[in-house]
């Protein structure tokens, strides 16, 4: 039996495990993690990432071919294969310090597979990582004592919070790269013959090691851009009176521009696309390329600028100061359908209505109230943060609401926006940073409305 051990149970080792043994019952799958909490949390039903449809995929092969363990030195040891999903978060000191990727973790993995592994094993890089981390992946495995061989492999992981089991189940494409050796050719095909169980052929493309590395940076890169490409036409509506989703329309009809990630919003969140174009960034700045570096640059600064005008709209609307009002905050996770904060947009302009001494009420459906406080740094306490466990709860009494997370259920057809409005302080306003509301039916109802890029 093929044995898989994949270090990192988060966001991607996870959920990409969990569709791996689905869709391989006689592979032996096995995610460890050092985070014993992680691990008992993948045990049981309360998965410790939410993602539609997961739990049915995990509750399918757990403990049949599908195992979750902290002894990550025994599935190492079993493993042919071995899958490093760990995170690469931006890096917070010294050299390239909030720009280039921290490559602890994967590093640690290297050395510790290097001690450990007794046989032949292929590595697969599933984390993000900047062009070339291969080369030192390979010296660190091959400085190893024993006999074991290793090949190192790419296999960036393109599926989207929310959406993974989608994602995973019919990927656009599976990347591998590999070095151009007829073993590494032998452990390309290995891989790509695991995806083939369910993906076409003609998806699975294969690279060398460098093209697939930065291809993905490259994908986050693009998609990122449009966002903010959208996002500074949005600025550009609202001074002159255009309307961004009509705009958004109109040149997505153009096949080559395309409709999709074409949503105006208070800027892009999560724990990708800044941390992916700022790892671009610098390398671009390691090799010389200054303009390159600046060109992307400004995707991110783009970003931030977004976030921050749409605070300061809200401010500027409520008669330039919220000092003591009550704002209620409809969603916090990134996007809907996930619990996943990180980067959030909603960190910020949260953080920006407090700086102006407003008092928040939080209502998100999967984010726990504990992730809220310790993203926004206040206490149980605190008396200007309150988390709400429903959206009425949070609206009572409040001067206006900011809907920050797309949930189906703040669309205008799930809640009940008359009886929110009547339980609000007049005149009542609503700002919806990611156009779930038809504002002019909120308009009807008495709110002063308004969205991102409209008027
Ligand atoms: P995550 O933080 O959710 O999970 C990473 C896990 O690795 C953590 O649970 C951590 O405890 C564990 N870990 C770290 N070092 C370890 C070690 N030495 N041994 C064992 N476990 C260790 O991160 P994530 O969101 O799953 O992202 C993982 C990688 O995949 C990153 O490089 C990210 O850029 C990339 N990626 C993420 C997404 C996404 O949507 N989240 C999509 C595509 C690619
Ligand atoms: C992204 C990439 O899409 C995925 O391929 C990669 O593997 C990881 O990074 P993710 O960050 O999970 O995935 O979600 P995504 O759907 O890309 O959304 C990212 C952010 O952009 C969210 O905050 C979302 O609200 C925002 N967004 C997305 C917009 O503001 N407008 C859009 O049109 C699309």
């Amino acid at each position: 039996m093929t044995s898989i051990c994949c270090i990192g149970a988060g966001y991607v080792g996870g959920p990409t495990m969990a569709k791996i043994s689905q869709k391989c019952p006689d592979i032996s799958v096995t995610v460890v993690d050092t985070n014993a909490d992680r691990i008992a949390a993948w045990q049981g039903d309360d998965l410790p990432v939410y993602e539609p449809g997961l739990l049915d995929v995990v509750r399918e092969s757990r403990d049949r071919n599908l195992f979750f363990s902290t002894d990550i030195e025994s599935a190492i040891g079993a493993a042919d294969i071995i899958f490093i999903c760990v995170n690469t978060p931006t890096k917070t000191y010294g050299i390239g310090a909030h720009r280039a990727a921290d490559l602890r973790y994967l590093e640690s993995c290297a050395r510790q597979i290097a001690a450990v592994a007794d046989s032949d094993k292929i590595v697969v890089e599933k984390s993000t990582l900047p062009v070339r981390t291969a080369e030192s992946l390979k010296r660190i495995l091959d400085a190893a004592q024993g006999a074991a061989r290793f090949q190192v492999l790419s296999n960036p992981e393109f599926l989207a919070e929310g959406s993974a089991m989608e994602d995973l189940e019919n990927p656009d494409r599976v990347l591998i790269g590999g070095e151009r050796t007829p073993e590494a050719a032998a452990a390309l095909q290995t891989v790509a013959d695991i995806y083939a169980r369910w993906v076409p052929r003609e998806r699975i493309i294969t690279t060398n090691l460098w093209s697939s590395e930065l291809s993905k940076l490259a994908a986050n890169a693009f998609l990122a851009q449009r966002i903010s490409s959208i996002n500074a036409i949005s600025a550009l509506c609202e001074a002159t009176g255009a309307d961004v989703d009509e705009v958004a329309f109109a040149i997505g009809t153009d096949r080559r521009i395309g409709p999709r990630f074409l949503k105006a919003s208070i800027g892009f969140g999560g724990s990708c696309f800044q941390k992916d174009i700022l790892n671009l960034v610098y390398l671009c700045e390691f090799f010389g390329l200054n303009e390159v570096a600046a060109y992307w640059e400004q995707v991110v600064i783009m970003n931030d600028y977004q976030k921050q005008r749409f605070s300061h709209r809200i401010v500027r609307t409520l008669f330039n100061t919220i000092s003591g009002k009550r704002i209620a905050i409809l969603g916090f996770a990134f996007k809907k359908d996930t619990n996943d904060t990180r980067e959030s947009s909603a960190i910020y302009v949260c953080r920006d209505l407090l700086a102006e001494d407003a008092k928040l009420h939080i209502h998100d459906p999967r984010v726990a109230p504990a992730r809220i406080r310790t993203d926004l740094g206040v206490t149980e306490e605190d008396p200007s943060v309150a988390v709400a466990s429903d959206p009425y709860e949070a609206a009572a009494g409040a001067d206006a609401i900011v809907i920050l997370t797309e949930w189906d259920a703040f669309r205008v057809d799930q809640l009940d926006y008359e009886r929110i409005f009547k339980m609000m302080r007049k005149p009542a306003f609503l700002f919806d940073g990611r156009n779930v509301v038809d504002l002019d039916r909120v308009r009807q109802i008495g709110f002063e409305a308004f969205g991102v890029g409209k008027g």
